[in-house]
């Protein structure tokens, strides 16, 4: 039952729309609170579906609350209530976020029709938030082996740390997904998380892309720009394939992580920026040390933390699962029915060499839903899976 919150210091305006509401309607539950600040202590620490708000009142006015439920709960819809003298106001609110205003005193069809129209659109919100919610269903982490089973539980206890952490693991076991919901799990995550490849950027290019440059820094740069390390500022920056960086980029990198802000190429003027740094990598950065391509230093800073995500030949229980869990992707992205692997298909999947991981499994598995029969069996996986 939807529960709706009336601020009205006048009580018998208050007790006309209590009435409308609980009585005419017995759908609603309602709350009254005599002023703002009543108000918004009580929206504060209960759920309500709705607020109705007069906007001459004392201590704190109907504009001042509206501010403040914008600020604290910005998914609650706000009815103003408004009198003869404050029309003006009350259509002014609108602009302020305000869905809607009633006039005094309160017309019964007009406040119920209303009232169902704000709650409509606060279950669409919500909706909206829920679907974005899943959106991260993209980075779902399968396994039940020891190995995942330990990275979960050691993302639980770093995500919310501030602590650096290096994700290291062959190609395509999943590091990826793992700087996802690192960020995801942190404070941080209301923030935004920049993403590097190191990698596929060109050696001259990658300082000016990590740390921005200024008008002038070099012919092509004809404006300031900022960079990655303040783009990712209050939130996270994900350096992936930290070990194709170039000495020079990672000296930068390292002055960065000691001071906590940047500097643009071409200016010696310090940004401070406020960033987490996660980075991953396939290369084995001690032997990358041993041979002079990797700072040692650098390597000390970003790995406070170091998760290392095993091969997939090193946890094939966990394939059978992400067959099944690839099969209903990939049939439900392709609008194909559903199929289904024998067991003796899993089994010889199971005992593959999977030198790619789980990207390869996955490549392996739309193969096999594309050109194998109604239930793949072990002759389509002999027949479409070797390599
Ligand atoms: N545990 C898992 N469950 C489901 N899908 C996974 C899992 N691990 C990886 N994947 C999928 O496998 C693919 C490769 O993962 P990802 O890109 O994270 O690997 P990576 O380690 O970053 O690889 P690379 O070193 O090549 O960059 C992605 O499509 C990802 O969604
Ligand atoms: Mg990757």
């Amino acid at each position: 039952m939807p529960k709706i919150l009336i601020i009205e210091d006048e009580a018998a305006i208050r007790r006309v729309l209590s009435k409308i509401l609980s009585e005419e309607s017995d759908t609603y539950q309602v709350e009254e609170a005599e002023d703002g600040l009543e108000g918004i202590e009580k929206l504060k620490s209960d759920d309500f579906g709705l607020v109705l708000c007069d906007i001459k009142m004392p201590k704190m006015d109907g504009v001042e609350v509206l501010e403040a439920v914008k600020l604290i709960k910005p998914e609650i819809p706000v009815v103003m209530i408004s009198g003869h003298g404050d029309l003006d106001t009350a259509v002014n609110t609108m602009r302020l976020g305000a869905f809607d205003y009633i006039s005094k005193p309160p017309d019964l069809n007009r406040l119920l029709n209303t009232v169902r129209n704000a709650l409509d659109r606060k279950e669409l919100v919500v909706e909206n938030k829920r679907l974005k919610k899943k959106v991260s269903k993209k980075y779902e982490m399968i396994g039940e082996s020891d190995g995942v089973v330990q990275i979960k539980s050691m993302i639980e206890k770093v995500a919310p740390t501030e602590a650096r952490v290096l994700i290291t693991g062959p190609n395509g076991t999943g590091k990826e997904i793992v700087a996802h919901w690192l960020h995801q799990k942190s404070d941080r995550s209301n923030g935004p998380l920049i993403e590097v490849n190191c990698a596929a950027i060109p050696s001259e290019l990658i300082e000016s892309e990590l740390f921005g440059h200024v008008k002038g820094a070099f012919t092509s740069a004809n404006k300031d720009r900022a960079g990655k390390f303040e783009a990712a500022n209050s939130g996270t920056i994900f350096l992936d394939e930290v070990g194709d960086m170039s000495l020079s980029a990672q000296a930068k990198v390292l002055r960065a992580l000691q001071e906590n802000s940047v500097q643009r190429v071409g200016s010696d003027k310090d940004i401070k920026v406020d960033v987490r740094v996660i980075a991953a990598t396939n290369k084995d950065l001690k032997k990358e040390i041993e041979e002079g391509r990797f700072r040692e230093d650098l390597y000390h800073r970003l790995a406070v933390i170091l998760i290392q995500v095993p091969a997939l030949n090193d946890r094939r229980e966990d394939i059978p699962l992400l067959v099944e869990h690839f099969a209903a992707k990939i049939t439900n992205e392709q609008g194909i029915s559903k199929k289904s692997f024998s067991s003796k298909a899993l089994k010889l999947l199971q005992e593959y060499d999977w030198t790619g991981n789980i990207r390869e499994l996955r490549n392996v598995v739309e193969r096999l839903i594309i050109l194998g029969g109604s239930e793949v069996s072990e002759t389509d996986v002999k027949l479409f899976a070797s390599k």
